[in-house]
């Protein structure tokens, strides 16, 4: 059985005291839930105002982005041992905004995820097709490129601590999830793609999130695939109330 996954990517939002307001009202609001992993992913500058909130909590840290250097002349960009520094247990790797606007490739996310499981901290990849791909029935190809060049060169052990994020671009952000149907169809194929890079019991074990667009009154349905083991959520996950909503209903049955 897999341990669901819920992450809140705040993106771009959120200075100090607001983050800090809506770490302290996640935190209220899910203290009695704790057979799942609730993830908060703040951007840099607040990640350790919401570190000292949610410390002592069954919240953990996550980061949006990484770079793969330990350290150096590399003007604006963040170690991974920067990240322990303040707390984080995980990171976003390969967002589709990170590919679409700041020429993120398979090979820059793979070498990001091999620094962040050499300092072993856990990385959230992220995978999906945008709309004219799945429109010309090329979403499974994307998908495979996307998950073989993100995890080249990465031993099964280290492999099955991964996260995976499947979230098609065309659903991020635009009120129009994917379907149960549609997402699940993915979410086993990626299932069946780590079959066949290592073995079943590594394609089991890897939790696989779904993202794009969940909501309070979404996320049930899709919960309740077999292969969508938590969500990585954006917009509702800025407000303590629809995030809160999205938790319980995915640690439901769970404790
Ligand atoms: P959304 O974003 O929930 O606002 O669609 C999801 C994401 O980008 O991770």
């Amino acid at each position: 059985m897999r341990k669901p996954i819920v992450a809140g990517n705040w993106k771009m939002h959120k200075n100090i005291p607001e983050a800090i307001e809506l770490a302290n009202g996640i935190k209220r609001g899910v203290l009695d839930l704790h057979n799942l992993d609730i993830v908060l992913c703040p951007p840099f500058t607040a990640l350790s105002a919401v570190y000292d909130i949610i410390a002592d909590s069954n919240i953990q840290l996550g980061a949006q982005d990484v770079y793969w250097q330990e350290q150096g002349a590399f003007t604006g960009e963040i170690s991974v041992g920067m990240l322990k520094d303040v707390g984080c247990r995980f990171v976003i790797v390969g967002h589709s905004e990170r590919r679409q606007y700041f020429f993120e490739t398979n090979e820059t996310v793979n070498r990001k995820i091999k620094s962040v499981l050499r300092a072993n901290i856990i990385p959230i990849l992220c995978v999906g097709e945008t709309l004219p791909q799945r429109e010309e029935n090329k979403t499974l190809e994307i998908i495979k490129e996307q998950v073989f060049g993100g995890l080249k060169d990465i031993p099964a052990a280290e492999a099955e601590k991964i996260v995976i994020a499947y979230e098609p671009v065309w659903a991020i952000g635009t009120g129009r999830n994917a379907t149960p149907v549609q997402a699940e169809e993915v979410q086993k194929y990626i299932r069946n793609l780590l079959s066949e890079m290592y073995n079943t019991s590594i394609a089991e074990a890897v939790r696989i999130q779904y993202g794009g667009s969940v909501k309070a009154d979404n996320i049930e349905e899709l919960i309740n695939q077999p292969n969508i083991d938590g969500a990585l959520v954006g917009g509702a996950s800025l407000k303590e109330d629809s995030f809160t909503q999205i938790i319980k209903v995915c640690a439901k049955g769970e404790n």
